[in-house]
Order: C-alpha cells, then structure tokens, then sequence
C-alpha cells in the first residue's frame, strides 16, 4: 500500500482517508495514534491487522468536543463530569458504559468504552474535519514501543496505512492515563500524564488496579486487556536494577562488555564504561517519560543485547514510567 505522508497544513486530506474508511497516523500530546472512523466497524478492523494487534484489545476513542461523549456512552457519570472538565482536553481516558453506536470491534466485546478527548490541535482538527469520533491505538507494531516521533510511525507503519501526518514530537512522550468509571468505584488501570494524585484532588479515593505494577498470571482475566500483553520491548533484553546511583554505577562497570548497555539518567552517563541512552534527569519525571520510548528504540540502533535500566519511584508521573519500563523489561527487576 502506497503511504501518504503528510503535514499539518493537510489535515484535510486525511480528514477524507478518514470518511472513506481508510488509516491516518496522527499526532497526539502522548504518543501517535493509528485512527479510523470509530463508528465504522471494518475501518477498524483494519487497524488491528495493520498493527498486528491481538482482536481482544479495545481501542480508545478519541473526541474533539465534550458534548461528542453523550453519544458513545449509556451514562456520564458525575465524577467523569468533573474529571472532564478539569482534564479535557488532555492525556486521560475514562472508561464508561458503551452506548449501541459503538461496533464490537472498538470495545473488543465489552460493555465498554474508553473515551479521550486529546489537546493536541492537529488530532483536534482531524477529528472535527471528519465528522466521526476516531478511534485510534498507539500507531506501532503491536509490542514495540509506542511511537513519540513521526520518524517512530514511519519505522513501524510505511506501507501498512494510508497515511502519516507529521505533528513533531509528542510533548508527554508516555499513553494517557486510563481510568475506570464503569464500575462501583473508579480505578486507574494506566498510569500516565495524569496523576493519581491529580485524579484523587478531584474525585476522592481511586482505586489501583493490581495490574499497574504486578504481571498478569496467564490465565488471569484483567480489567485492561492491553495490560496482559508484552509490551515497550526493544529486541535488547532489558534488566531494571533497583538501587543508589552509585551502586547502579558499579553493577554495570563491572559487568562492562561487547553488547552491554546503559539505560541511564542523564547524570550517570560520565561514570558509565558502557554504551549509554540516558532519557532524562535523576529527578524529572516528565522529562524521562517524553524519552523514555525514544531511548528504547535507540538502544537497538545502537546494537544493544543486555540493557541495564534505572527505573523511577512509582511517585507522579514516575508511576507512569515505572509501569512502562516493567514491561519493557518482562518484569525482571534486581536489588542491588
Ligand atoms: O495516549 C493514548 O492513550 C494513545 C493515544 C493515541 O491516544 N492511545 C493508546 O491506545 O495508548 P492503546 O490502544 O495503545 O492503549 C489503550 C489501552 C489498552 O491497554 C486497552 O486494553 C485499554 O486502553 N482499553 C481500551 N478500551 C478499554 C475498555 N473498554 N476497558 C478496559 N480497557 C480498555
Ligand atoms: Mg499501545
């Protein structure tokens, strides 16, 4: 398949791909969405075969108005209300009761839809040029990092979809935060720009969904199916050392050679003797969620077998990058 790429002053055109059940790849302030009509339940099918997505995942859709929301949902629960107008438009998702317009294919058979309503204005304007709500997954090959960067969609997408618009880089660099408000008490089910401690100042207690930070048993049925599925992973095998900077420093020194690398803050980088990806400053938690999929992706171009990774407290946006780089690394975390 020929893949259009285009800019931000073309919009249009992908607003038509979009009408004609066609794929778009666009830009959002998290990471790039693979979008199609949301109420067109072949268009969507078709993203899960050009991601290779598993047909039980769920997808978000994504709206440029809060008024869109009355027709997806049964109900707009108050707290969603007050989560909506203090965070939309913005990196959360809340998951509602699905109304019959929904098609099997977006809500994987659930009784569910998530609904985001995103800031970026270029996924903004594609929405409303379209006249459909989009639905729309992280714009990757399913299990590789999401993509923050056009650069990201083209390595993974080219060839698979009928266009790319081109919106830079994404300013949150991890998926929004996922919450539930379908069940008796609401529960965050991914963490992500939107903190914990933010949800809670709005609507009182959330609940954390095991699946945050533990593995999944095989057979164990999860709130938020994406959440079962190996994710974030680079071909390198990632390993997290939990412990002090200079303890981190002296693990990896003395395991130094061909093929071992660096998954460091900033700061560790002049004491390493291996190959290093830093993705951000020992205390910024944002600034390592905007990089942290990029240095994923960079640690295989720089030939990478074994990654020794840091790994953030679970604290504000730190959770979001914790639960992330878990699963990048299989769940394999060392104290040292
Ligand atoms: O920031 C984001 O959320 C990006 C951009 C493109 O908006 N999208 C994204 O989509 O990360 P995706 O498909 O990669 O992740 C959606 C997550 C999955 O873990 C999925 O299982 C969960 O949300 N999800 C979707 N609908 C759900 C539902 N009805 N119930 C439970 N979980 C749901
Ligand atoms: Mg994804």
């Amino acid at each position: 398949m020929k893949t259009q790429l285009l800019n931000e002053n073309q919009i249009e055109i992908a607003a038509e791909i979009i009408k004609n059940g066609g794929l778009v790849a666009l830009p959002t302030e998290t990471v790039y969405g693979l979008g199609a009509d949301a109420l067109n339940g072949k268009a969507v099918a078709s993203i899960f075969a050009a991601k290779g997505r598993p047909m039980d995942n769920p997808l978000i859709v994504h709206i440029s108005n809060i008024s869109q929301v009355y027709a997806l949902v049964r109900e707009f629960p108050d707290k969603a209300k007050k989560l909506a107008e203090k965070y939309w438009p913005g990196p959360l998702t809340m998951i509602m009761k699905k109304s019959d317009i929904i098609p099997d294919e977006v809500s994987a058979g659930l009784d569910t839809v998530a609904v985001r309503f995103p800031s970026h204005p270029v996924a903004q304007k594609l929405i409303t040029l379209s006249h459909t709500p989009i639905a729309a997954p992280s714009a990757n090959i399913s299990g590789h990092p999401s993509p923050t960067s056009f650069e990201h969609v083209k390595a993974d997408m080219y060839g698979k979809i009928d266009a790319i618009i081109d919106g830079g880089c994404c300013s949150v660099g991890v998926e929004s935060t996922v919450i539930t408000l379908a069940g008796e008490k609401p529960r965050l089910l991914r963490p992500g720009g939107i903190t914990l401690e933010q949800l809670e100042s709005v609507i009182g207690e959330v609940e954390v969904d095991k699946a945050v930070f533990d593995k999944p048993n095989d057979n164990e049925k999860v709130a938020s199916p994406g959440m079962k599925y190996k994710h974030y992973a680079p071909n390198a095998k990632v390993v997290i050392l939990n412990g002090e900077t200079d303890a981190y420093i002296e693990y990896v020194n003395a395991r130094a050679e061909q093929g071992v690398c660096a998954l460091c803050y900033n700061e560790d980088v002049k004491r390493l003797k291996v190959p290093c990806v830093s993705y951000g400053s020992i205390s910024d938690f944002s600034q390592q969620a905007q990089h942290l999929f990029d240095a994923l992706r960079e640690l295989d171009e720089i030939g990478a077998k074994l990654v020794f990774a840091r790994c953030p407290a679970p604290d504000g946006v730190g959770m979001a990058v914790y639960n992330r780089l878990i699963r990048a690394a299989g769940f394999e975390v060392i104290n040292i």
